[in-house]
């Protein structure tokens, strides 16, 4: 079996795609998943950042599992297009070992690139983290009437179409696009409820599915200069909160959605998910 690539993108900048990308890889490490990850973002790198902190932390807690992790960087000597030609070749040699890997995790920039584009067209599952905000939204479609009827897709939705398109002339395969709003505010508020509203309505229509997303907690950015998660036992947390129990659920959440549980375990034989509100 080849892996299941997931790729975190959108257009948008700071929607939470690094944070996502390297919780979900923690999570597929610790259900016993053999995942490598690509940066395509390497102009930023905090995917790699990340794993670069948590590889020393390993040095002095070796039980923590690590990714196999690639970052795609240009020589600054070479032209751009020599850079992306060498990268374009990288990147589809990372593709031919995928039968060594159940997942590959790749981060993309808040920006288009033909990296991304490559990226998001090798995709089984694309994952679009959003802010609570109708400004997000907006980037994502254009809603030109205020009951919604009229749309007008955005960039980033026309980009993942036509990757949807390269993937199927290339395996006939299909792309799952999952979108989820991160950093949602502890308190509900008509914002948020106006906003899900809109995107059920319009998840059929633009081809995504809606996952429950995650709230603005401080553990998803506390433990960054560790490398470590909320899903490391040897995190540095004195005690579980249960903001805590919750961000967890929320990341088996996530897990649920992609349908995928401890390896070697089906679907029923998974731990209850237990309903914790913080
Ligand atoms: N659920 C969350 N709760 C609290 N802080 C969060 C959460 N998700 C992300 N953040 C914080 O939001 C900021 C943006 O997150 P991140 O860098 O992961 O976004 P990004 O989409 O990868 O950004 P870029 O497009 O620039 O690559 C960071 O400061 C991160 O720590
Ligand atoms: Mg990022």
């Amino acid at each position: 079996m080849a892996a299941r690539i997931i790729v975190f993108g959108n257009q948008k900048g700071g929607t939470g795609k690094s944070t996502l990308a390297m919780h979900l890889t923690v999570s597929l490490l610790n259900q016993g998943y053999k995942v490598a990850t690509i940066d395509v973002d390497a102009r930023q790198g905090t995917f790699s950042r990340y794993i670069e902190n948590r590889s020393k932390t390993k040095l002095i807690s070796p039980e923590i599992l690590v990714s196999t992790h690639t970052t795609l960087l240009g020589d600054v000597n070479d032209s751009k297009a020599v850079v992306e030609k060498n990268n374009k070749e990288k990147f589809e040699e990372l593709m031919r070992t995928r039968r060594e890997f159940d997942f590959i995790i790749i981060d993309t920039p808040g920006s288009d690139d033909y990296l991304s584009r490559l990226a998001h067209s090798y995709a089984d599952v694309i994952i679009t983290p959003m802010n609570e905000s109708f400004i997000d939204l907006d980037l994502l479609v254009k809603v030109q009437d205020a009951d919604s009827k009229t749309l007008k897709p955005s960039i980033y939705a026309e980009s993942v179409w036509d990757q949807k398109k390269e993937r199927v002339i290339r395996d006939k395969g299909v792309i799952d696009w999952i979108v989820l709003v991160n950093r949602m505010s502890s308190i509900g508020s008509n914002n948020r409820q106006e906003l899900e509203k809109v995107l059920v309505a319009l998840s059929k229509r633009i081809g995504f599915r809606l996952a429950k997303g995650f709230k603005e907690r401080v553990i998803f950015r506390e433990l960054f200069r560790t490398g470590l998660t909320i899903l490391d036992k040897n995190s540095p947390l004195s005690q579980m909160s249960l903001s805590h129990i919750a961000a967890r659920q929320e990341l088996n959440e996530l897990l649920h959605t992609l349908n995928i549980t401890p390896k070697g375990k089906y679907p029923d034989e998974s731990e209850d998910r237990v309903v914790v509100s913080a």
